[in-house]
Order: structure tokens, then sequence, then C-alpha cells
């Protein structure tokens, strides 16, 4: 067996809150009152409880003088570097020919920057590839073969093609070759966003994909628009999930154009969730979720199903919250209004 993504070990039940979007309960805290969701920059929000450490070593670069990129770069480095994490780096689960290929992207909102590198093989850091893509290249994103040749010869550290225990998992899917396996919720991706106290925007994403995915396949991690979108005049959204269903919306930057429009974060979540769910075969039965922080300092998050886990750090507090979960039951028609 493989190892189980975090999420497979959390126990969620849904519960409805009067006069509020519905709002799942679990080991996490439960989402506060729209109202509440707002802090003072430096504010980093991200997707997942392994995003906390990660925001809290954003914070700490930060507030050792660090730029809001060195920030993410700090930040995603290290959810990449988590031996335990099945879903993000080297360890995490391989494609179908038992080999780690890694998508990732940064955003800057100064300059409206982006770089990014998908099918990265053999390099333990692609968040930083991908910030040195955007910063030395003239291009926003380098893939398989070449992503791999610039790495190279920009010295970056190198690391396994796979981890000797998914290497382990991989052999038995082999085996089993069962449609099922495919299947697997094994998608999970760290998304962070920040907000500086001068009023500008980042972002970052970094992810091993899809378990057992076709070798060359990229999802939404690495996409400017889909996993990640950062505008200095609004704000920024990432996503986590199955990025099929996130990259043929441009999911991110849906939201960001939800805020755009005066929505809250949180609203601009769930709008995103419902606008893609109008139209898509699949209805809720997506695995999508959006984290979107605005330029005042307001935040929030959404996801189909029940929601997910996200990760929100102040210099007041770090904590994991739990995202309202959407269904066909509990949004009422598809296409109506935002349920407040
Ligand atoms: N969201 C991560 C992926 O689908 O690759």
């Amino acid at each position: 067996m493989p190892p189980l993504s975090r999420r497979q070990f959390v126990t969620r039940s849904v519960t409805t809150v009067a006069g509020s979007a519905l709002i799942g309960r679990t080991s996490a805290a439960p989402m506060p009152p729209m109202a509440d969701l707002s802090d003072s920059a430096p504010l980093i929000i991200s997707t997942w409880p392994f995003g906390k450490p990660a925001n809290e070593s954003a914070l700490a670069c930060l507030k050792r003088g660090g730029s809001g990129l060195d920030a993410i770069e700090e930040g995603i480095r290290l959810t990449e570097s988590d031996p335990t994490n099945p879903s993000v780096g080297l360890a995490g689960i391989p494609n179908s020919e038992g080999v780690v290929q890694l998508d990732a992207c940064i955003m800057s909102g100064p300059g409206h920057r982006a770089g990014g590198v998908a099918a990265l093989e053999g390099f333990a850091h692609p968040i930083s590839v991908a910030r040195r893509v955007m910063e030395s290249t003239p291009h926003v994103l380098l893939v398989g073969e070449g992503a791999r040749a610039f790495a190279a010869k920009n010295g970056f550290e190198r690391g396994p093609k796979v981890s000797p225990g998914q290497k382990k998992a991989w052999k038995a899917w082999v085996q089993q070759q069962a449609e099922a396996k495919r299947k697997t919720d094994n998608h999970d991706t760290i998304a962070m966003v920040a907000l500086l106290p001068d009023g500008n925007v980042f972002g970052g994403c970094s992810t091993s994909g899809r378990g057992y995915k076709l070798p060359g396949r990229v999802g939404d991690s690495p996409i400017i628009g889909s996993g990640l979108y950062v505008d200095n005049e609004v704000g920024a959204a990432g996503a986590t999930g199955l990025g099929e269903n996130v990259m043929r919306y441009c999911g991110s930057f849906l939201v960001v154009e939800f805020m755009r429009q005066g929505l809250h974060p949180q609203e601009a979540c769930i709008e995103t969730i419902r606008r893609i769910a109008r139209l898509d075969p699949l209805g809720f039965d997506l695995a999508i979720n959006f984290i979107a922080l605005d330029k005042k300092g307001r935040y929030g998050a959404a996801g189909t199903g029940q929601g997910f886990e996200y990760s929100v750090t102040s210099e007041r507090s770090s904590r994991v919250l739990q995202s309202p979960g959407l269904t066909a039951k509990n949004v009422g028609p598809v296409g109506g209004n935002v349920t407040k």
C-alpha cells in the first residue's frame, strides 16, 4: 500500500450552521464567522495542515528581513523537504513509471512576474527552480528534460527519482494495475499566498501531482491562473485537489476575478466552485479546493465535498481552519447566489 495522504487520516462531518455557509467540523478549528476572516499583514495562507509550519517558516523569513519571494520560497521548501509528505517534493507518489515528476510555480505581485517548472525529475526544490526561471530567463515555464537541464546547469540540489518507500508502493501498484488505484485520492498540493505590510502580494505552489499519473502529465499547480494567481491590485489565490478539474477553468484566476468584483475571498472561492460545478458534467464531484487573500487582509477558502483544512499565519496567531464544503445539496440550486 502507498502511504496514505494526510487527508485520509482526517475524520470529518459536515454541519450546517444557521445563517452561514456550510461549515465542516474536523480536528481543525471550525470556520470563524466570515467577518473574522481577516488579519493584518504580514499574513500568510496556505493549503492543508502541512502548510502551517511552512507559513511559520515564511513569516520567520520575513522577520529576518527576507523579501516576499524569499518567504514564499523558504516556506514551500520546508514542505518539499518533508520525507513523510506523499504529495509534495521528492517523497511524493511517483508516476506510472515509478519516477517522481514535480510541478511548481511562483508569482510576484510587483511586476506581475511568474516562473514555473513542470515534470521536473530528480531535483529537491522545484519552487526554487521556478523562481530562477522567473528571475533569470525570459520565459515563464520550463518542462521535462528542459527543466531538468536548466536545474542541473544552475546547480540546484539533486535528489532521488523516487523515495525507497514510494518505490515499494509503486511496485505494488504495478502488480495490482487496478483502475481503482488510479483514482486514489493523492493530489494534495501546497499553495501559499502572502500579503506583506507594504501591500504587495506574492504566491507559490508545489506538488508531486496526481499519484501514478502518466509520464509527462502536468497538473494545475505550475500553470499560472490555474494552481496559482497573484494580482497586485486585488490579491491572490491558490488551488489544491484534482488538477484536471482546476485547470480546465483557470480556477485561481477566476477566484481573483471574483475578488476584483468585490467578493470577500471566501465568497470568491465559493462562487468559483459554484461556477465550475455549473459547467462541469461532474457537478460538485470535483475534488477541488481554493484558498484566497485580498489586499485588505481578508482571506478565505472553500472546497467541494466536505471541504478541506487550510493554514493561516500572522504575527497574532498561526492556525489550521476548516473550509466550507460545497455539494449539490448544501449550496442550493447550482448557479444561484452565494449563501452567507
Ligand atoms: N493539484 C495537483 C495536481 O493535480 O497535480
